[in-house]
């Protein structure tokens, strides 16, 4: 065979090699690999080229002519070739990403404001509407707001009963030791003031709800827990007042008409006072064990402001009177849920808190 014979030769079994080569390529980097390893400046058709050099003069533009078709031809696959894998390309990439939006989502866990919390969220917004302004107070309280101000001395057994926090490092200005407030009243005391500075003499109607704290812990009893303050100051405030506020408040609050008591009692704060009982929210009132058979519920301590309470403020008690009261929030929202322990409120166990969070 003569050179020349051999070299077309060569270039034909080239081509079909590398035509064959390109239509498997996977991807388009194998095709790049294939065309260094083909057309590169080392690639085979350069190998080939080498040839050339040992023809008769006469005879290179001849080869020289095949070699460039047999370069366009393979130049022409490879780019047919990248078209071509640019397209699968793009379809697999689509294939992968695909989303399959029959499947059902992945629930979002939603939480919920702890019962204490939408028990006083309610309360508060009851009286709210009704016209009472939210005021709040400090929780670390001076003895003058928690007990003097409230008529309640220092040699009074109350300050006894109360079993208070005191902050042993702290000291008022006057040098007096601080506490943890163990009432909402204190509030009446720093609001009154405050409103009567802005104001110069009543009406007033607020609502105050916050923590208090007593050294105290049983089924029954929390060291921390929730009051809300109620009380109004005007001319010709009465008893009726309040047990109307009360009457209101309660059957919203329970959702149902209860009835509701005011047994005599006895706070330093108030005159008269009153213990307030509704009828047994479980039993219709019949007797059962949460009201011990006695159809009542005791719910909340209230009375008349003490005029004593009004001078400590600047008010005179001869020509205004008030109303006050101040209520449990656990225990309301106890008794609203049925909820056995107090404990349970502050123990935190998600299975009481699930089935607690969901407010309507
Ligand atoms: N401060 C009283 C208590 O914590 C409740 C109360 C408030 C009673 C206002 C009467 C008037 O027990």
């Amino acid at each position: 065979m003569s050179e020349i014979e051999s070299l077309k030769g060569q270039l034909d079994s080239l081509q079909t090699a590398a035509l064959v080569a390109f239509a498997q390529a996977e991807d388009l980097s194998a095709l790049q690999q294939l065309r260094v390893h083909y057309l590169g400046k080392k690639g085979a058709l350069t190998e080939v080229l080498k040839g050339v050099g040992k023809l008769p003069p006469a005879e290179r533009p001849v080869i020289g002519q095949y070699v460039n078709q047999t370069k366009a031809a393979l130049t022409q696959a490879l780019e047919l070739s990248e078209a071509e894998l640019a397209v699968k390309g793009k379809a697999l990439r689509i294939e992968a990403e695909r989303l399959d939006i029959t499947l059902s989502g992945r629930k979002q866990a939603v939480g919920a404001l702890h019962p204490v919390q939408q028990g006083l969220d309610e309360i508060t917004a009851i009286f709210a509407q009704m016209g009472f302004a939210v005021a709040e107070g400090p929780e670390i309280e001076d003895e003058f707001h928690n007990f003097d101000a409230l008529n309640i001395p220092p040699e009074h057994p109350a300050r006894a009963m109360h079993d208070t926090f005191f902050l042993k490092d702290l000291h008022s200005d006057s040098g007096e030791p601080m506490l943890l407030r163990t009432h909402t009243s204190p509030v009446q005391i720093r609001t009154m003031k405050r409103f009567l500075a802005e104001h110069g003499e009543p009406p007033l109607a607020v609502v105050a709800p916050g923590r208090v704290y007593r050294c105290d812990y049983d089924v029954t009893h929390s060291p921390m827990f929730h009051q809300v303050e109620v009380f109004k100051v005007d001319r010709d405030v009465s008893m009726a007042h309040l047990k109307g506020v009360l009457q209101h408040f309660l059957s919203t609050y329970f959702e149902k008409e209860v009835g509701i008591r005011l047994r005599p009692h006895y706070f330093p704060f108030t005159e008269p006072s009153a213990e307030v009982d509704i009828s047994c929210v479980f039993c219709a009132a019949k007797g059962c064990r949460i009201c011990k058979g006695s159809g009542w519920i005791e719910v909340l301590g209230s009375g008349m402001i003490h005029p004593n309470v009004l001078r400590s403020v600047g008010i005179d008690g001869d020509e205004f009177s008030g109303f006050a009261f101040g209520l449990g929030v656990e225990r309301l929202v106890m008794l609203k849920k049925g909820i056995p322990d107090l404990r349970l409120f502050f123990e935190n166990d998600v299975r009481f808190l699930r089935r607690m969070g969901v407010s309507k």
